[in-house]
Order: structure tokens, then C-alpha cells, then sequence
């Protein structure tokens, strides 16, 4: 049985909750296996609409959700959002949700780490979402985070919490920033421990027991892959590898169950956060696109940046992320656009290439080489096959095809689930 994974092929909020919803709908189980409540995904389910960020969006279709150890967790902020769920009629039971037991957790400690240190880069800040995502990856990459098995344990957190506070409060210090005290921690994490605990397990067994079974799994990614911690505009990245090579090791699963790999792209580009983006609009054409696309962050509310469709990033997305079919999605929002441009390579002080160095400096220096192609002046808005699609909308889907060598297979020309054209099943053996 095939499995599925998506990811993000460009900056982020490419209209992943849409298409993970409706395939969602027809998986058995829904995993996690990086980031954290960095993300936000809207689902619009009947009347309800779901604002998530941690849970697997999976739950509100009634699958199972599955929290990977390669997701970093804030307890506090998954008690609230299971608290905000309930409060809508879905209630998020250990038999609906599993959380694995190696999982490090985000602490309060590393909410305040992140924002001294984006207040201590000044205008080299890097956008974060405050949420502590970065100082938890590298508390457990530095073998001092505290675990979700750990709750378990009293003597081990008591130890563990020394050397945790050791160092956080040594940094907390040094940026002129409030320390944290271990005992209102301890008790912190103890008060959490019975809340949290009942939904620990190991994932892994669960999940290779599924395998055999022949479920149907959907590995949901957050982010993307220009916000990859390896493959995206280092140092402007989130601190996780959201690849869909991730899936094996967040989720304790082998590589052969990553199975077809669907990246999720916008009609046009968008960013939040501060970095790179050579095809950035500052115009009045880039304005357009934000209202008309309602661009504003899920998690941070914050407006998004807006360009033109960058099909040399999306390229590289494609072959670094694994990407073997595209989701385009809001193409709607180009409706009536009289000319539209693609990126297809960049000009760097004065040499052409056809990707994005990884050096900052060149990133910053990139200057977008476009191709210009002729808009539609129909609407594509709620079409449900390509026969309703304009012929130039089609010339420019099949253009973005050619150049970031990918089919797309399916298109999203609405907010609304059924607005959807569907080329490939992704899920068919
Ligand atoms: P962090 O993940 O909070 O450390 O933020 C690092 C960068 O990733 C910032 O530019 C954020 O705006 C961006 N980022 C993190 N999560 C998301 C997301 O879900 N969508 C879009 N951008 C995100």
C-alpha cells in the first residue's frame, strides 16, 4: 500500500492544510515528523474552522494522529490546542493521538532564549516565530533536552534540569535577559508529566505494526524546503530538516515508507520572516497578490512577503526535497493579471546560474532572470477540471512543469476542499 508525504517546496503557507486535509480523508494515520507549533495549518471542515499547529491535521477528519520524535513539542502549547479543539466539539484522546516517548520537549526557557537572541541581531533578525523551535533542536542535538519519556522519571529530570538550567541561564544572563528557577520547572514538568503522559508511546512500533497491516499512511510535513536547516537560505532557515528524507528518522520509520512524494507550491511566491527572495515584489503588483491571496502568517498574523513564481527554487526544492509531484495551488489569485513572470535562473553580480548559492551574501545578490508569459483574463476560480481552465492558464502550468521538471498533479483553484483538480492519485499503487 502506498504511503504519502508532503512537503513544502517553497518558503511555507503554500496551502499545505488544504491538500493534506483532503488526503487526510482518505489515510488511516497521520504523522508528523518535524517542527513544531512553528507551523499553522487552517482546515475548514463544514462550519468549523480548525486553526492547528501541533496536532496531526488528520484528527479532525477522525484518523489517527501521530506526533514524531522529530517534532519538537511544547507541552503547554499542545494541552492548549487540544483544550481550543475540544472547545469546537473534536475532542484529541490517547486513542486518537500518539505522541512518541523520545520526543524532546520546548520549554518556557526556550521561548525567552529566542526572542533575547532575535532582539540581540537587531536588523540581522531572522523572523522566527518566538516559539523557541530553534534553542529546542539544539538543546537536543546538544544531548541536554529533556524528553518526553523523561516525565516519567523524577530523578532523572532533577539532574537533567541542572545541566539544562546551567546553560540556558548562563546565556539568559549574558543577554541581560530574566533566568528560570529549577524548582518552579521541576514542578512545572511534574504538573505536566500525568496530562502528557497517557499519550506516550513508542510511535515507531505502532507504525511499523501499521506497515505490516497495510495502512495507509500520510507523512505531513511543516514548513519547506527553502526553510530546510541544510537545503534552504541558511541562516534564514527553521532549525529541522523539513525534507521528505526527514520522514524515516522524525518519525522512526524506514526510508523505503516515505513512499510518493508531493511537494505543495503557489501559483506565486511568498515568504514570512526576514531572508532572501529574489522574486519579491515591492510593487503594486506584489500588493495585489497579498490581498487578493490574503496573505497573512497563520501562527504569527504577520503580512507575507510576495513575488513572482520562482521556478529555479522550486527546482531545486523539487530534487533536494524528493518532490515527485506538484501541488500548485491559489492560482486563482493570478487571475486577471495581464502579464505574469517566472524566474527561471538568477544573475549574480553579473554570472548567471540557474540555482541559488548557498552563500549569503550571493543569496542576498541574486537577482531574478524572468521569462514573461501572457495572463488569462477568465477566472480559474473554483474549476474542477482542466477543460474549465483558461487556455493560457494551462500554457502557464505546463510552463512551470517544463522548467522545475516535475508534473504537477494536482491544482488547488480554490480555498474550498472540492475545488480541485486531480491528475495523479498520489495514494494509487
Ligand atoms: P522558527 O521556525 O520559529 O525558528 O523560524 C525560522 C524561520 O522560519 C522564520 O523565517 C519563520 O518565519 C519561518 N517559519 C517557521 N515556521 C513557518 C511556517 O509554518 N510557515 C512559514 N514560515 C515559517
Amino acid at each position: 500500500m502506498a504511503n504519502v508525504t508532503i512537503i513544502g517546496a517553497q518558503w511555507g503557507d503554500e496551502g499545505k492544510g488544504k491538500v493534506v486535509d483532503w488526503l487526510a480523508s482518505r489515510a488511516d494515520i497521520v504523522v508528523r515528523f518535524q517542527g513544531g507549533h512553528n507551523a499553522g495549518h487552517t482546515l475548514v471542515v463544514g462550519n468549523q474552522t480548525y486553526k492547528l499547529s501541533l496536532l496531526p491535521s488528520g484528527l479532525v477528519r477522525g484518523k489517527l494522529g501521530i506526533i514524531g520524535n522529530g517534532v519538537v513539542i511544547d507541552p503547554i502549547a499542545l494541552l492548549a490546542e487540544i483544550d481550543r479543539v475540544a472547545a469546537q466539539g473534536l475532542a484529541v484522546t490517547p486513542e486518537t493521538l500518539r505522541i512518541a516517548d523520545n520526543a524532546p520537549l520546548i520549554l518556557p526557557v526556550h521561548a525567552a532564549i529566542d526572542s533575547a537572541r532575535e532582539n540581540a541581531r537587531g536588523d540581522r533578525r531572522i523572523g522566527t516565530t518566538g516559539r523557541g523551535i530553534g534553542p529546542a533542536y539544539e538543546d537536543k542535538v546538544a544531548r541536554r533536552a529533556i524528553r518526553v519519556c523523561d516525565l516519567a522519571e523524577p530523578q532523572t529530570l532533577d539532574w537533567r534540569l541542572d545541566e539544562f538550567l546551567l546553560h540556558h541561564n548562563t546565556l539568559l544572563r549574558g543577554l541581560g535577559a530574566p533566568t528560570f528557577d529549577k524548582t518552579a520547572l521541576r514542578m512545572l514538568l511534574l504538573d505536566l508529566a500525568p496530562k502528557l503522559l497517557p499519550f506516550a508511546e513508542p510511535v515507531w512500533e505502532r507504525l511499523a505494526n501499521a506497515r505490516r497491516a497495510g495502512a495507509r499512511i500520510l507523512f505531513e510535513g511543516a514548513q519547506a524546503v527553502m526553510l530546510d536547516v541544510d537545503h534552504g537560505t541558511y541562516p534564514y532557515v527553521t532549525s529541522s530538516n523539513t525534507v521528505a528524507g526527514q520522514v524515516a528518522a522524525g518519525a522512526g520509520i524506514g526510508p523505503n515508507a516515505v513512499g510518493r512524494v508531493l511537494g505543495i507550491a503557489k501559483a506565486y511566491c511568498t515568504r514570512v520572516g526576514a531572508g532572501p527572495f529574489p522574486t519579491e515584489l515591492h510593487d503594486e503588483t506584489g500588493r495585489t497578490l497579498g490581498e487578493r491571496g490574503r496573505e497573512f502568517g497563520t501562527v504569527t498574523g504577520r503580512p507575507r512577503r510576495c513575488g513572482w513564481f520562482d521556478a529555479a527554487l522550486v527546482r531545486q526544492a523539487v530534487k533536494v526535497g524528493g518532490i515527485e509531484g506538484l501541488a500548485l495551488t491559489k492560482l486563482d489569485v493570478l487571475d486577471g493579471v495581464a502579464n505574469l513572470k517566472i524566474g527561471v535562473g538568477y544573475d549574480i553580480d553579473g554570472s548567471t546560474y540557474r540555482h541559488l548559492p548557498p552563500g549569503t551574501e550571493m543569496q542576498a545578490n541574486a537577482r531574478p532572470i524572468y521569462e514573461t508569459i501572457e495572463g488569462w483574463a477568465g477566472s480559474t476560480r473554483g474549476a474542477r477540471s482542466y477543460a474549465e481552465l483558461p487556455a493560457q492558464a494551462i500554457k502557464y502550468i505546463r510552463r512551470i512543469e517544463e522548467l522545475v521538471e516535475c508534473p504537477v498533479t494536482l491544482l488547488s483553484t480554490s480555498p474550498e476542499r472540492d475545488d480541485t483538480i486531480l491528475m495523479q492519485d498520489p495514494f494509487a499503487d
